[in-house]
């Protein structure tokens, strides 16, 4: 690897850091003048309109040709620039406003100077992403790689040669919910199966709120057992418990949640040092790799969602928007049809800084029909691809039972260029697991609108502390519990935070500082995910088989 190579990699992490670090302090100041417009109710409505001004406009999306065509050199030497503009307007101009103005210019004077601001932050993002996929190209080749050496791993594994002589596991979910959690219950048998070198056996008439799913995806191995055998299988215990399960007895059940350390927010150990130089997040990429082996579609459902894509014109680039109404409304924040657009709004107006004008289109799921006329209402020059309605005419054997409005929802996001989704949902936690075995980094693809993302029955996501905190409120230490988001943690470097998914407000974590035994909020930028190794079965050699 040549030095210029090296060089522009620490700097396209550095720049990725340079810019979370920016971005910190703009919603750091933004925080405070925040505070400063409730004081002034009238002067907030003076400042946003010069705000809502640095939505993209007209000239910029001609600059097509010029900015497409630079090279690394002249990205590099464009970041430069423009970081010190940025870093100019941030302490000059925003920190010192010209306090001798009247109320009204002063704020008139702030908003311009924040429209300018994030102009600049715009194309400074944009660079900087440019850059990046650039030398995300050198590592595709082997992240192509991993993802197959993952499945067919999992896929060996439990579709041995010998199915007699194979020690299984039954996977006895015995819960009834959704379908993202049903899957998600699966997934933790197959974690343990892949584990303990067992083959899962799942009994899908135990689903009985989708009839019809066995029919939709495979099964994940060819070997059978009978019920009997299922039926008098022994609960399986794990080696952490007294009175483990011999590890050759030939079959064991599954019920429920086990103290397994084979589990989600688990890597094996064999590939966590090569998919770590890689993606952002191994952790998601190893649940995705075991979520995309369970939710593997036959050829008639596939061939359903293939129609699906057609006949509605599901093309790139797409933006997939995921909202979760109904049942999660007791369970999570409402969010607005406006709060899941802005990042689609977003993600377009920087798409055409450097692929030009295209035609907006959003792939938008929900359970709430009422938001897709809303969505047709408010965004007329967005073009909609809605799943329910469009889809009622189509005749299909999994229509009835919703399982195929499902299904296609979990392919089609799974396939669009950017998401929106919540992580309160299931579902929205499934897309993004199974984003993570295409060929992109999908952390850098997506955006979150509410929880930390979490894996029930998997490991507890551990934070380490890069940056020592000092908040300008503490919580306090007589209050141990501040679950609310009012207090911050006070952080030491090296300190370990569990992380409470329930707790994100934006780039504030929530979590419990093991050190000080304290719970409160924290900012991501200041920490990093401890990533846990876990020995599965796997060996590998040199050329890269199994
Ligand atoms: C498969 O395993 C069974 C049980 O261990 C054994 O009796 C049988 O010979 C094996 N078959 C083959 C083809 O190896
Ligand atoms: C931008 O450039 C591409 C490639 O040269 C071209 O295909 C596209 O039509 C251009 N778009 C605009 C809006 O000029």
């Amino acid at each position: 690897m040549s030095a210029k190579r090296i060089c522009l990699k620490s700097l396209v992490r550095f720049g990725l850091l340079g810019i979370l670090a920016l971005i910190v302090v703009f919603v750091y100041f933004t925080g405070i003048s925040a505070r400063l417009w409730n004081c002034h109710l009238q002067a907030r409505e003076r400042v946003i309109p010069f705000l809502k001004g640095a939505k993209l406009d007209q000239e910029n999306q001609q600059e097509n040709t010029t900015i497409s065509n630079f090279n690394d050199d002249d990205l590099l030497i464009r970041l430069m620039q423009n970081s010190k503009m940025l870093e100019e307007l941030f302490f000059y101009h925003l920190k010192n406003p010209k306090i001798e103005l009247e109320e009204r210019d002063l704020f008139k004077q702030l908003g311009l100077q924040l429209q300018q601001t994030i102009r600049v932050a715009r194309m400074l993002y944009s660079d900087i992403e440019k850059l990046y996929s650039n030398a995300f190209r050198e590592k595709q080749q082997e992240l192509e790689k991993l993802n197959a050496l993952a499945f067919s791993f999992i896929s060996n594994s439990q579709n041995p040669s010998n199915c007699s002589s194979a020690k299984k596991l039954f996977c006895n979910v015995k819960h009834h919910c959704g379908l993202g959690c049903m899957m998600h219950h699966y997934s933790l048998c197959l974690f343990i199966a892949l584990g303990t070198n067992r083959v899962m056996i799942w009994d899908l008439n135990q689903v009985t709120e989708y009839p019809g799913l066995q029919d939709a995806i495979k099964s994940p191995s060819h070997c059978q057992s009978s019920k009997e055998e299922l039926a008098s299988a022994p609960e399986w215990r794990s080696p952490q418990e007294t009175e483990p399960t011999p590890s050759d007895a030939p079959i064991v059940k599954v019920t429920g949640y086990k103290n397994s350390v084979f589990a989600p927010n688990t890597v094996p150990s064999q590939f966590l040092p090569r998919i770590e130089l890689v993606l952002a997040d191994p952790l998601t990429w190893w649940t995705g790799q075991v979520m995309n082996y369970l939710f593997r579609l036959k050829e008639s459902m596939s061939k359903e969602v293939e129609d699906f894509k057609t006949k509605t014109g599901f093309g790139h680039p797409i933006v997939g928007i995921h909202v979760r109404r109904t049942d999660k409304i007791k369970e999570a924040n409402y969010q607005d049809l406006n709060s899941y657009m802005e990042y689609a709004i977003n993600w377009y107006d920087q798409y055409v800084i450097r692929h030009g004008n295209v035609r907006r289109k959003i792939y938008l799921a929900s359970d709430d029909p009422a938001i897709m006329e809303e969505a047709k209402s408010k965004y007329t020059n967005y073009q909609f691809i809605f799943g329910e309605s469009a889809c009622s005419d189509v005749y299909s054997r999994f229509t009835k039972n919703g399982l195929f409005g499902i299904v296609k929802d979990i392919f089609l996001l799974r396939g669009c260029d950017y998401v929106v989704l919540t992580m309160s949902s299931n579902i929205g936690r499934m897309i993004q697991e199974m984003r993570q075995t295409s060929l992109q980094d999908a952390t850098f693809h997506f955006a979150n609108l509410d929880y930390s993302y979490h894996a029930n029955g998997g490991r507890d996501i551990v934070h380490e502390v890069l940056l020592y905190h000092n908040p300008l409120v503490h919580c306090d230490r007589k209050a141990r519990r501040h679950t609310d988001g009012s207090c911050e943690l006070t952080m030491k470097v090296g300190d370990r935070i569990t992380n409470y998914p329930m707790m994100k407000r934006g780039t504030m974590l929530g979590g419990f500082n093991q050190r000080t035994n304290q719970v409160g909020m924290y900012p991501a930028f200041k920490v990093k995910t401890i990533l846990v190794p876990e020995s599965y079965p796997i060996s590998m050699v040199e050329n890269d088989v199994f």
